[in-house]
């Protein structure tokens, strides 16, 4: 079999699931701590460069603080969201708030917490002055380069995608937030999703930092912030190649030089919000198999479910699998792997080739950090399972398995009459 990093050694792991029960996801806190540095050090030219760890890929608030302590800020997309990101400690001018088709109560709770707000749409400026009384200072504005770009699968073709205002549209906001009080403004884009090619961020970074100068041109407005939003990929498949964060840095520092410091626009700080490379490589969905079945095809049925891990359901994303013990063995068995919900799509891998496998093999299957609990859903009434993270070196427990108490928790026993 193709290897893949671990979370610690195969027979480790093996007792480890054994003891605890499976599945779970498991982290490596200390390799994603040393991830988040190794960024903040390639980008380290750029003063004061942040990157807005996207909560929504791995809302865990041990994670968070984790991720607050090594300098890194927070994105947040919803209201429990930015509870979260400021429960675990981010300051709130660490927090960006980028949502879309955005509720009053949640511009009013990231207005009160004084997180940077990020407006999808134009005519949210009025629904932030309706709601909060008046701009905050300081605004930032998603752009969507419609035809310009070209996007990918995931996040969906510019000019399709709901989300940002457009080129039309964008010296109009930023005029409209001057004239009503706004002092510090900033831009922001999001136009790919687990993109490995890295030229296509470098292409992001030269269209933000040509607006820079357009906007400065035609309205006199210093754009302060440059935020390339998420979007880089991180290698899934064992002969894809990742996105190194000096190679980036070094091009978008040059672009920097020619189109921002050349031209008279610095200091303009530069900022990501991803969320996916820095804890996806270091998070392992651990479960083990239940029944090996042969019908048309052969059938490896796991205790875990799409509702642990939806991604390959959802995108036909590939996640690598190894099997615990049998790393060394020929891949020589076609097989589909699947959970147990009553959805055919409930499968981990179609037509994989993986060592012969019998029931109790332990699975883990990779690259589950970032998108992989958080997507969780409760279909067939599956509970979401329990997380644990790596740090210094011990294990720790930092989500429980949820129970069926949890799952009716919501419904009443005793139903309520609604007046009307
Ligand atoms: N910022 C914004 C505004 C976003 O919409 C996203 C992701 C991110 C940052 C973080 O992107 P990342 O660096 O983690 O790729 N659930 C999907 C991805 C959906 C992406 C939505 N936005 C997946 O499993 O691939």
């Amino acid at each position: 079999m193709t290897a893949k990093p671990l979370p610690m050694e195969s027979k480790q792991l093996a007792s480890f699931a054994n003891t605890v029960g499976t599945p779970f996801h498991i982290y490596d806190g200390d390799a994603i701590k040393a991830n988040a540095i190794a960024m903040k050090e390639a980008f380290s030219w750029a003063d004061g460069f942040i990157n807005y760890f996207a909560v929504k890929a791995l809302p865990n608030i041990n994670i968070l603080r984790l991720l607050c302590k090594a300098g890194f800020g927070a994105d947040c997309s919803s209201l429990p969201e930015l509870r979260l990101a400021s429960e675990a400690g981010f300051p709130a001018h660490r927090i960006m708030f980028s949502s879309n088709d955005t509720a009053d109560e949640e511009f009013l709770e990231a207005f009160n917490l004084g997180a940077i707000i990020n407006l999808d749409d134009i005519t949210h400026i009025d629904d932030v002055i309706r709601v909060c009384k008046r701009l905050p200072e300081t605004i930032s504005f998603r752009y969507n380069p419609g035809n310009e770009r070209t996007g990918n699968a995931i996040i969906g073709n510019p000019v399709e995608a709901k989300y940002g205002v457009t080129h039309s549209q964008l010296i109009s906001c930023y005029e409209r937030a001057r004239d009503n009080g706004v002092k510090h403004f900033m831009l922001h884009t999001m136009v790919a999703s687990n993109e490995l090619d890295e030229s296509y961020i470098v292409e992001t970074a030269r269209m933000l930092f040509s607006l820079v100068k357009e906007i400065h041109e035609k309205t006199g407005i210093r754009i302060e912030q440059v935020d390339l939003g998420g979007g880089v990929g991180i290698p899934y498949k064992p002969e894809d190649k990742p996105i190194l964060f000096s190679s980036l840095s070094e091009k978008i520092h040059s672009l920097y030089s020619s189109m921002i410091e050349a031209e008279g626009l610095s200091p303009v700080r530069i900022t990501f919000e991803c969320g996916r490379c820095i804890t996806g490589p270091f998070g392992w969905l651990v479960s083990k198999v239940r029944h090996v079945a042969s019908k048309y095809k052969d059938y490896v049925g796991l205790d875990a479910t799409m509702a642990d891990l939806m991604r390959p359901a959802l995108y036909g994303a590939y996640h690598h699998i190894t099997v615990l013990g049998k790393e060394n063995e020929q891949a020589c068995h076609m097989y589909d792997v699947t959970g147990s919900l009553c959805e055919n799509n409930d499968k981990f891998a179609v037509d994989r080739m993986l060592p012969e496998i019998t029931n109790g093999d332990i699975l883990v299957i990779h690259d589950t950090g970032a998108h992989g609990h958080s997507m969780g859903f409760n279909y067939n009434a599956k509970m979401r399972h329990a997380e644990y993270l790596i740090e210094d070196g011990k294990v720790l427990k930092i989500r429980r398995d949820e129970t069926y108490e949890d799952y009716v928790r919501t419904q009443l026993d005793r139903p309520e009459e609604v007046r009307f």
